[in-house]
């Protein structure tokens, strides 16, 4: 699906928008419903093609899923041990989510299962998952000595575990939660910062015993879990190229509504705060677990600043866009300790290096992050999205300050997580 985009210059944004629902929270949703007892209804799914490669697997493991006219989707579980053994290989598409919560899942369940994916989705390491869920007793395959998929799976009685993760990755925290409900005993997984702690929070509203401590967390086996209603809000990783895109483009002023806000996933709107963003949070309040607001952005001269240690992972998804933002900055931005972008849906310090460069900006790759000095403007050039639903979108950004138009090419990437993204980009143009 390559498609192509030429972006004009603009002159200021405006208006109010609704982002789409928020992607890690749809994906749990589909997978929590899936293993509770009886019905749960989400409202305000995510409508991208990796939540429905998670729905599409529950679908080919005997889970009823119904997707309501209003956007709802109906999920009949059928408690832990209900899933029935697929009869065609899984195909996680795109999704990093898919396939590494799924390998946890997968690892309790008393059949074998195949799990692939994408071009993009079989280059990503997978035994940062394979091997700690493997040591919990399931057998896993995978090519390159189960480093990459197709996955393999033939579950087992698993066994508790503790697990010191060298890596800040919600991901391999969930997998491990996730094979942690079918093991005797308590699972305990250790991070070196925290990760977006998605998964506890709608674990625990699903009724499992769930304990979050300084540095970790343990999940007790075998819960009970129930059917629930899930209101998903708006993601703000979709939220930022908004944020962003205000603020570079002089004149500009946005009310983004409904944003989650939850504390390991706003770090976003700090780094941005930090570069002399104004942005407003408005409205504050809770939506079944998670912390929302309404968020009002004006543009501002931004300045440039250092990014490491914890923030990272709380704003991990946002680094290309926030680099768009260092790049029309006064001053130099330094980004470190942000390794993983390297392993992302591209190794997005190179792709986002490479595409600002051609736009004139001033941007040298680390191997951990990136320096980038400011400059007034962009100009305008073609750009490639290396198949990547997040560099497309930022550079679409990008665009709005160059001084000639931009076309980026294979842009259809954006389904994955933002169906309507150029819609409403055009729709906020004065
Ligand atoms: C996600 C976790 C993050 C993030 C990804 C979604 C999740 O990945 O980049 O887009 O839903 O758990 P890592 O766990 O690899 O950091």
């Amino acid at each position: 699906m390559s498609q192509n985009q030429t972006i004009q210059p603009a002159g200021g944004l405006a208006g109010e928008i609704t982002v789409p629902g928020d992607k890690s929270i749809s994906h749990r949703s589909i997978m929590l419903g899936s293993l509770a007892r009886g019905t749960t209804m989400v409202h305000g799914f995510l409508q991208g093609e990796d939540n429905y490669a998670t729905l599409n697997a529950f679908r080919s493991m005997g889970i009823a899923i119904e997707e309501l006219s209003d956007g709802r989707i109906r999920i009949e579980g059928k408690g832990l041990h209900g899933l029935s053994e697929p009869s065609d290989v899984i195909d996680c598409g795109n999704s990093g989510t898919t396939i590494r919560l799924m390998t946890g899942l997968l690892a309790g369940q008393k059949f074998f299962s195949v799990l692939t994916g994408d071009r993009y989705l079989r280059q990503r390491p997978m035994r940062r998952v394979v091997e700690p869920v493997g040591q919990m007793g399931a057998v896993i395959w995978g090519r390159r000595n189960g480093e990459l998929a197709p996955l393999a799976i033939r579950g087992a009685a698993l066994k508790a575990t503790e697990y010191v993760s060298p890596v800040a990755s919600a991901q391999v925290k969930s997998a491990l939660l996730l094979a942690g409900l079918y093991a005797d005993g308590i699972t305990t997984v250790r991070e070196p910062h925290l990760s977006r702690d998605h998964s506890e929070r709608m674990l625990t509203c699903f009724g499992a015993d769930v304990r979050p401590f300084d540095g970790g967390v343990s999940v007790a086996g075998n819960p009970d879990l129930e059917g629930r209603e899930v209101f998903v809000p708006g993601d703000i990783s979709s939220a930022a190229f908004f944020l962003v895109a205000a603020l570079i483009t002089p004149g500009s002023e946005l009310l983004l509504r409904n944003v989650g806000l939850n504390p390991t996933r706003s770090g976003v709107v700090e780094i941005l705060q930090a570069m002399g963003g104004s942005l407003e949070l408005q409205n504050l309040r809770e939506q079944a677990g998670e912390p929302v607001a309404d968020i009002l952005v004006k543009s501002s001269r931004l300045r440039g600043i250092d990014v490491g240690g914890s923030l990272v992972p709380r704003a991990i998804d946002e680094f290309p866009v926030i680099s768009v933002a260092a790049a029309l900055a006064e001053g130099t931005t330094t980004i470190r300790d942000a390794r993983e972008l390297r392993v992302k849906e591209t190794d997005r310090i190179a792709a986002m290096t490479s595409e600002l460069t051609k736009l004139g900006a001033r941007v040298e790759a680390r191997e951990d992050g990136m320096v980038i000095e400011g400059v007034e403007a962009l100009e305008g050039a073609s750009v490639i999205s290396h198949g990547d639903h997040r560099i497309a979108m930022s550079m679409a950004v990008a665009a709005l300050r160059a001084r000639k138009p931009v076309t980026i090419a294979d842009t259809g990437c954006t389904t994955t997580s933002f169906p309507n993204f150029w819609n409403l980009l055009a729709s906020i143009r004065k």
